[in-house]
């Protein structure tokens, strides 16, 4: 039984990053036995459920959407929030009474959850009936800890992150838009953070690697990869090779892939290069999620984010300059401890001259184990609850605005499939990442198409197609 450490995840100096290959050889044991997967948290998680969809389609399993008529209940779960943590264990409960009427019912969690000590022990001595715990850190474990189930609850998580795998097979959501890992955990130790504990260090993947992976992806139709990593703009500054984002976007895009996008950006590694590199090269989509989380630089130098109001402003205004259509999202936390009116008013005041395209608010979370858990906070939860509306209200004022811009206009759409609600919709997404949903056109999914934009609302579009040519 392996058991994380948080603090261990700061240890680990090699720079060495080494490249394992996964064995792929499963007997089907469990043929006719069904898994229900539910995976919580960002795109990274999201990803890592395709792999471990694999897994388990290789084991034999087939996928339920009911949760009732599994055999096997995987939790991919996320730690970057208290209340992510509270939707798992709220979960574990429904599973839990399951397997009272179920008792051969397989429970299995895994994810950054999974990576923390307190977690962990807290499912030893209060949720027995959990049967497998895996990390971030082994996924690949999870076909042997199924093969070789013992009776009693099985953990197998480790602190330290081993070694890169390539050639992992996925089974993925999409057959036209795919995730593709540059590189997994983070060096930034934001101080309110919980991924560098979870995911570990930063550990980029060979660029020929990635490339190859983006011409594989092309070659079975796939039109749009999206580059993975919790900070991308620091791609390749781990590695002993010297060439960094700019130029893994620059190989990218060479492979001729239709659309290439990438998340998330750290204002702090991003260059002057990287910005031309996106505004020359046309695959690569001009869309930016560029996380500001504060507007004032007191809170910036306790969350330890390392630019100030000015630098993030300076980089936004270089940005827009040199990519005339980008649109820029944003991730906001309100309520870091003792944030008062004014650094809130910051904050609003960034918004206020960005006009951000959209952002993803959030009220702050203490998490264990981080510096910023350890502050003593004097906002009450009111008043941080009260923050959070005003500035949803801005945000949302501003999307809907930005939207309101493209009326008229004609935007290539990527089509990816039914508009789950009406049948007789599809949806999709334009070159800046906005949804919209277009009246018939089923015949267009997996193809990017001139659309017409006739609607706005603050978190989508409507349209129709207006040529059959893209
Ligand atoms: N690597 C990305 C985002 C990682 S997590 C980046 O640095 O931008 C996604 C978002 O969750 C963060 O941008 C932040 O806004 C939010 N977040 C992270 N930790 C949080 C916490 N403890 N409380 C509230 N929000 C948090
Ligand atoms: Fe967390 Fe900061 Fe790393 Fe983003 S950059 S994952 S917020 S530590
Ligand atoms: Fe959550 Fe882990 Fe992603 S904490 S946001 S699933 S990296």
């Amino acid at each position: 039984m392996h058991i994380p450490d948080l603090k261990k995840a700061r240890i680990r100096s090699d720079k060495k990053v080494l490249e394992k290959q996964i064995e792929y050889n499963y007997p089907a044991s469990f043929l006719n036995k069904k898994y229900f997967l539910r995976t919580y948290g960002c795109q990274m998680n999201m990803h890592d459920s395709e792999e471990i969809r694999k897994y388990l389609e290789l084991l034999g399993f087939q996928e339920t959407t009911v949760l009732e008529e599994s055999d096997l209940v995987v939790l991919n779960t996320c730690a970057i929030r208290e209340n992510a943590h509270d939707k798992v264990f709220g979960y574990l409960g429904r599973c839990k009474h399951l397997k009272i009427t179920k008792p051969d019912l397989i429970i299995a969690l895994g994810g950054c959850m999974a990576q923390e000590q307190n977690v962990v022990k807290e499912i030893q001595e209060k949720h027995p009936y959990v049967d497998i715990v895996f990390g971030t850190h082994n996924i690949s474990d999870l076909p042997k800890m199924l093969l070789e189930k013992k009776k009693s609850q099985e953990i197998e998580v480790y602190s330290i992150e081993g070694d890169i795998y390539e050639g992992i097979r996925y089974s993925r959501d999409s057959k036209i838009c795919a995730w593709v890992n540059i590189m997994y955990g983070c060096d930034k130790f934001c101080t309110y953070c919980i991924v560098p504990y979870t995911r570990g260090k930063q550990r980029s993947r060979k660029l020929e690697n990635i490339v190859n992976e983006v011409l594989e992806l092309k070659k079975n139709g796939y039109k749009e990869v999206t580059l993975l990593g919790q900070n991308v703009n620091a791609y390749g500054k781990d590695l002993e090779e010297n060439y960094n984002f700019k130029d893994l976007l620059e190989q990218v895009s060479k492979t001729g892939i239709e659309r290439i996008r990438f998340v998330t950006s750290h204002p702090w590694d991003f260059t002057e290069e990287m910005i031309d590199c996106i505004r020359t090269h046309e695959n690569i989509m001009p869309y930016i999620h560029l996380p500001l989380q504060s507007g004032s630089d007191r809170i910036l130098k306790l969350m330890g984010r390392r630019y100030t109001k000015q630098e993030y402003l300076n980089l936004f205004k270089l940005i827009k300059e040199k990519i005339p259509n980008v649109s820029i999202t944003t991730d906001i936390i309100v309520g870091f401890p003792n944030e008062t009116e004014e650094d809130f008013l910051d904050t609003l005041d960034v918004v206020n001259t960005c006009q951000f395209d959209s952002a993803f608010t959030f009220i702050y979370s203490p998490r264990e184990g981080t510096p910023a858990s350890q502050i003593k906070d004097n906002v009450t939860m009111e008043e941080k609850e009260s923050r959070l509306q005003r500035l949803n209200a801005l945000v949302n004022d501003y999307s809907l605005k930005k939207n309101q811009l493209l009326v008229n206009k004609i935007v290539p759409v990527l089509i990816l499939g039914e508009n789950e609600k009406d049948k007789n919709k599809v949806y999709g997404y334009t070159d800046t990442m906005k949804l919209i949903n277009i009246n018939g056109g089923k015949e267009f999914i997996g193809s990017i198409v001139p659309v017409k934009v006739l609607d706005a609302k603050s978190f989508s579009l409507d349209g129709e197609i207006v040529s059959e040519e893209s």
